[in-house]
This record gives structure tokens, C-alpha cells and sequence, in this order.
């Protein structure tokens, strides 16, 4: 969602704030800002649009000032407009504040504030957060100087309800950050004479891979040479350095022109990264290090219930029906948020997974508070080492494909559905998989990536296809089976970037309603593997084209279609259950991809979006 950068240290903050913003721009882009301090005062340059607006604002500003912060907002008090975004500055020009989060009581704040005389420029609550630290800084006059700003903080947070990832700056102490957090994520990365605040390491790694994560109600004091970090309680906390495993090559476009695209076709190497380690010395079942639950607990097991968002919950789906078939478990997928509020009766040996790309969603993370409050150990596939998700979980598998950045999910949705078919290898050799039927399982998986890379090869011939279908409004996509969640995921893929309205259905269901919408105006993708099913997804296909509906078939090499049945066909290679919905993503990834760029769309930043939603 909204991104965070602050730096205190020996060179200029502004460049350094601003190119951390552009790489925290996937997050939240409606409009960015940054703040210094020179000369005894801030210096404010914000912008509505894109980091490189405000980076054209700030070349006015001529800001030299060594100790500032920055931010890309995502609104939500307020609408998108130069005035709402931040950083803020008190009335009285003594705190300047950047938010990510939501205070719920600003409005009572808001009227006690206007009460003691400060006023107001934008309708965002952190501006009403930025003015109480002014007020608790007034207050606090008497205590010693370099604790100051840190108390008035302190006591502001005291009276907050909601959720926040701060950073404040004082006119009276210009080398010193606070930062606090309750819900948003926040990382502090120690340099070399600079200390730098970001709320995702992709913004710190050009500096320093040396980082400690803070937890909710943490506070922390940073200024070039020193930091420290303490509890709102004002319990001294012993910080953990932890180093991150990635660089900022990793982060870059490497010659292509959308993140997206980079990112689909790192999909083998991500794939084999997923499955590194986690396949036993004897080749016929998963191993996993940090499940933190014996093989005995894990066997006692009798139903498995997983809770995620968007494309991560369609991850989970395929894995339910991997788990079903495979080990012969029930399973229960659900929103993570509405897991929360629907109170659903629980089964008492039932383990729980979350999976979060990100590991910072809110629903997500809100889930699994809730699921642990009941008492049940929670793990968590995700991707991102160290994340609120990782540390919360009771243990967990990491996705380790390196960052994603486009806004779109691609190869950390397919490393979740690997890791999903290895959690159902795991399982089901723990029960009735036979030793045999294991080592099948497992060179299939191994034989994945290869598999990917052929269908990867085909993009030119699905570019031309998507040409031809950039300009419709409406589109079905349809699956059986494993593929029904990978139609979900087709659909949602093409909503996301290229703004067609699309829908997925299970293939036989499409004549229980959707097939009103059908005519020539509204394609299908077929989602048509070989399988026991192929004849009964061949008559659905056969219901649409009587009704003169357009048709995008996915098939299994060799297959052949009655004549004229579609009107495209992209083949993929004939696999085992547990990678076909793997390999039947790259199509849908690839098809969404190439019609928003025939549309002219922005594919790593699509309007409304962001990366990690981090407000319920
Ligand atoms: C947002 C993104 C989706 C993503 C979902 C879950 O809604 O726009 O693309 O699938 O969050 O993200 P997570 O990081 O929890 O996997």
C-alpha cells in the first residue's frame, strides 16, 4: 500500500528518499512527497501522480537538507490531492509526519486539536496525528532534549486507535527520525554513519543488507550514528540485525519492459528456487525446515483450513484440491477476510496456513491473529523473509522467489502452487501415497520448471492471439477441477491490468446462468486439459460456439479439436495433476499480460491497485 523512506546521515536525503520511492511505488502511486530539513525549517515538495512529478517538484525545492523523510500514498482519508499528501507539518511548522495506516479516532482528535487553536490544511487523519505529536511536543518542554521528540510520540500513540507505520521529524532536533509502528510494516536499515526507515527493504538495499524488523507498538530513535528501539511501554528492546539474502539487481527490470513480464519469465528459476532443499534424500516425498511441527503432529492432523487474498487464495484453492486428492484430507479455503467475522465453527485437529505473497496483507495477517486467539497453530507460506506474516506464524515455508514487484502476482503465485503440491506430497506420503506413486510425484515437480520454460517459449504466438482480443469488454474464463481456481486466477489477472471485466466459472456451470452473456461480443478461455473430463469441457465448448461465442482453448499437446470448435488454441505440454495448474498459468498469464499492453495499459501499476493491501 502507501510506501515509506526516511534517512538521517552525512549525504543529501531528497535523492536518496526519492529513489526509495520509486522502487515503493508498486505499493500505492496516487501521489508522493518528501520533506527535509535546511535552514532551521522543513522543506516540503508533494505531488499528485507518479514519483517522477514529484521528483520535477523537488528539483524546485533544491533540497540539501541530510535528515528527511518521503512517501507514496494510497488515499484513504481524504482524496488524491497535492494538499493530502504527505508529509504533513504541524500548524505550529514543528513536526512534519508521514503515515501508512488508518486512525480510526482521528475526528475526536481532530475537534480537541482545533479546540487548542491548530488548523488544518488537508482532510487526512495523519495531518490530526502530525498536530497531537506537536501538542504532546509543546507539553512536553521540560524533558531533556533528545528525548523529547521520542515522548511526544510516545504519549500521541498512547491515545491512537488504529493502525499506523510513522515517521516523524522535529525542526529542533534536525538529525533525528522516530519511527513506530502497529500494523504497517516497518524496517530499519543500518548504514555507515546513516540510519534509514523504510517500510520494505527494496527501498534500503542500495545502502545496507544490515536491518532490523520492527514489531507492532515498537518505537525507535534513529539519527546517523546511533539508533534505539523500545516498546510504547518504554521497555528497552535488544534489537536482532538481520541480513537480507537479496540485492538491488534483483529489484531491476533487467531489459524488459514491465516488471510483469520479467517476472513471468523468471518463473523456471523461480520454481526450482521454491523446491530447493525440500525434497527428501530419497526422492519419493517433501521436506520442509521450518514447519516447526513434528511429523507425529503434523500426522494427527484430520482437516486443513487456509485463509489468503486474491491471487494467493486462488494458490490455496488449487492446493485444497491437491490435498483432497492426494492425501485424502479435508480441506476448507476461505477469505481471510471473511474468516474473521463469519465465526466459523472449527474442527478441533485442524491446522491452519495463511499464504501472503507480501506477508504484510491485513485481512491475512488478521486471520491468523484470530485463528491463534482460538488456540490453533498457524503457518504461513510467504515470500517475504521477515515480513509481520513470517514473524507472527507459528512456522512456515518461504516462497524464496526473490521480490516481486509487479502489482500483479505471477511467480509467487505459481512457487505457491509448487509449495502447495509439495505440502500435498508431504501429506499424502504420510498417509496412503505409496512410495512409488511419491517418486512419480516428485520427478514431475522437478520436471516443472522445464515445462514452464516451453510454454514460455510460446509467447509470441500468444501475443498475436491476445491482439486479437484486446478490444473486447467481457470475457468467461472456464476450468474443471484444479484448473477452476486457475481460471479464477485468468479472470482476476486480466481484471487487474487490462480493465476487461472477466468472470471464471467452473466449465459445466457456465450453462447456469453465465451462458446468457455469451455472443460474439464475449470470448471464453477454455481451460481444456487432457482427463477423464476433456469430452464433457469439449460439449461446454460446444454450448458457447452454438451461441456464436468466441473461444480460446488451452489443450494438451496432440489434442485435436472438432473443426471449427475454436478459434484459438494454445497447447500446453501433457503433465502430472500436480503441476498442470503451474503450467496452465503461463498462458493466462501471458494472454492478460499482452492484452493490457495492447490496450496501452500501465501493467505494473494498474489504477485502484497496490502490491500489499495493508487497511482492512
Ligand atoms: C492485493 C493484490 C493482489 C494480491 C493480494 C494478496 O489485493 O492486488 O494481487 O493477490 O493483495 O497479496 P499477498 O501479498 O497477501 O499475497
Amino acid at each position: 500500500m502507501c510506501g515509506i523512506v526516511g534517512y538521517t546521515g552525512k549525504s543529501k536525503a531528497a535523492p536518496f528518499i526519492i529513489e526509495g520511492l520509486k522502487r515503493l511505488e508498486y505499493r500505492g502511486y496516487d501521489s508522493a512527497g518528501v520533506a527535509v530539513i535546511q535552514g532551521g525549517a522543513f522543506e516540503v515538495a508533494k505531488k499528485t501522480g507518479r514519483v517522477a512529478n514529484l521528483e520535477k517538484e523537488a528539483a524546485r525545492h533544491k533540497l540539501t537538507g541530510t535528515t528527511g523523510i518521503g512517501h507514496t500514498r494510497w488515499a484513504t482519508h481524504g482524496g488524491v490531492t497535492d494538499a493530502n499528501a504527505h508529509p504533513h507539518v504541524s500548524s505550529d511548522g514543528k513536526i512534519a509526519l508521514i503515515h501508512n495506516g488508518v486512525i480510526e479516532n482521528y475526528n475526536a482528535i481532530k475537534t480537541f486539536l482545533l479546540g487548542k487553536g491548530y488548523t488544518f490544511k488537508s482532510e487526512t487523519d495523519t495531518e490530526v496525528l502530525c498536530n497531537l505529536i506537536a501538542y504532546h511536543y509543546e507539553k512536553e518542554a521540560t524533558v531533556a532534549g533528545e528525548s523529547r521528540l521520542l515522548e511526544s510520540v510516545r504519549k500521541t500513540l498512547h491515545h491512537v486507535e488504529g493502525t499506523y507505520g510513522i515517521v516523524a521529524l522535529c525542526i529542533d532536533s534536525p538529525d533525528e527520525l522516530i519511527t513506530a509502528r502497529r500494523g504497517s510494516p516497518l524496517i530499519i536499515g543500518l548504514g555507515q554513519g546513516e540510519n534509514i526507515v523504510a517500510s520494505d527493504v527494496a527501498a534500503i538495499v542500495s545502502r545496507t543488507q544490515n536491518v532490523i524488523y520492527l514489531n507492532d507498538r515498537e518505537i525507535a530513535r534513529l539519527t546517523p550514528g546511533e539508533f534505539s528501539i523500545s516498546t510504547l511501554d518504554e521497555t528497552d528492546i535488544v534489537p536482532v540485525i538481520d541480513k537480507v539474502d537479496w540485492s538491488i539487481d534483483d529489484a531491476d527490470k533487467g531489459g524488459h519492459e514491465h516488471y510483469m513480464i520479467k517476472e513471468i519469465f523468471e518463473q523456471p528459476e523461480a520454481l526450482e528456487n521454491a523446491m530447493r532443499g525440500r525434497i527428501s534424500e530419497d526422492g519419493s516425498t517433501a521436506q520442509f525446515g521450518g514447519l516447526n511441527i513434528s511429523p507425529g503432529e503434523f500426522r494427527g492432523i484430520e482437516r486443513f483450513m487456509f485463509c489468503a487474498c486474491g491471487t494467493a487464495l486462488h494458490a490455496c484453492m488449487v492446493t485444497e484440491h491437491l490435498i483432497e486428492t492426494f492425501a485424502r484430507i479435508p480441506v476448507e479455503c476461505d477469505h481471510a477476510s471473511e474468516f474473521r467475522y463469519r465465526n466459523t465453527p472449527l474442527f478441533r485437529d485442524t491446522l491452519f496456513f495463511v499464504m501472503s505473497q507480501s506477508g504484510e496483507t491485513i485481512d491475512t495477517l488478521a486471520a491468523l491473529r484470530e485463528a491463534k486467539r482460538k488456540g490453533y497453530k498457524v503457518l504461513a507460506v510467504n515470500n517475504v523473509v521477515g515480513s509481520t506474516i513470517a514473524r507472527e506464524a507459528d512456522g512456515g515455508i518461504y516462497q524464496h522467489v526473490g521480490p516481486e514487484v509487479g502489482v500483479a502476482s505471477t511467480k509467487a503465485f505459481t512457487s505457491q502452487l509448487l509449495i502447495g503440491a509439495l505440502l500435498a506430497l508431504y501429506i499424502g506420503r504420510m498417509r496412503d501415497l505409496s512410495f512409488g506413486a511419491g517418486m512419480r510425484y516428485v520427478n514431475a515437480l522437478k520436471g516443472a520448471p522445464d515445462l514452464v520454460r516451453k510454454v514460455l517459449n510460446q509467447a509470441p504466438q500468444i501475443k498475436e492471439i491476445a491482439r486479437r482480443y484486446a478490444h473486447y469488454s467481457d470475457m468467461l474464463f472456464l476450468g474443471r477441477l484444479s484448473l477452476y481456481p486457475i481460471a479464477l486466477e485468468g479472470a482476476l489477472k486480466l481484471k487487474e491490468i487490462s480493465y476487461i471485466h472477466a468472470e471464471a466459472y467452473p466449465a459445466a456451470e457456465m450453462k447456469h446462468g453465465p451462458i446468457a452473456l455469451i455472443s460474439e461480443k464475449c470470448p471464453s478461455v477454455f481451460l481444456a486439459p487432457k482427463g477423464e473430463i476433456f469430452n464433457k469441457i469439449v460439449s461446454s465448448m460446444q454450448e458457447i460456439k452454438a451461441r456464436k461465442g468466441p473461444i480460446i482453448a488451452v489443450v494438451t499437446e496432440g489434442t485435436e479439436l472438432p473443426a471449427g470448435l475454436a478459434d484459438d488454441v494454445i497447447f500446453i505440454p501433457e503433465c502430472h495433476d500436480a503441476v498442470l495448474p503451474i503450467v496452465a498459468s503461463i498462458p493466462m498469464q501471458l494472454l492478460s499480460y499482452y492484452i493490457a499492453v495492447e490496450r496501452g495499459c500501465d501493467v505494473d501499476k494498474p489504477r485502484n491497485l497496490a502490491k500489499s493491501v495493508t487497511v482492512e
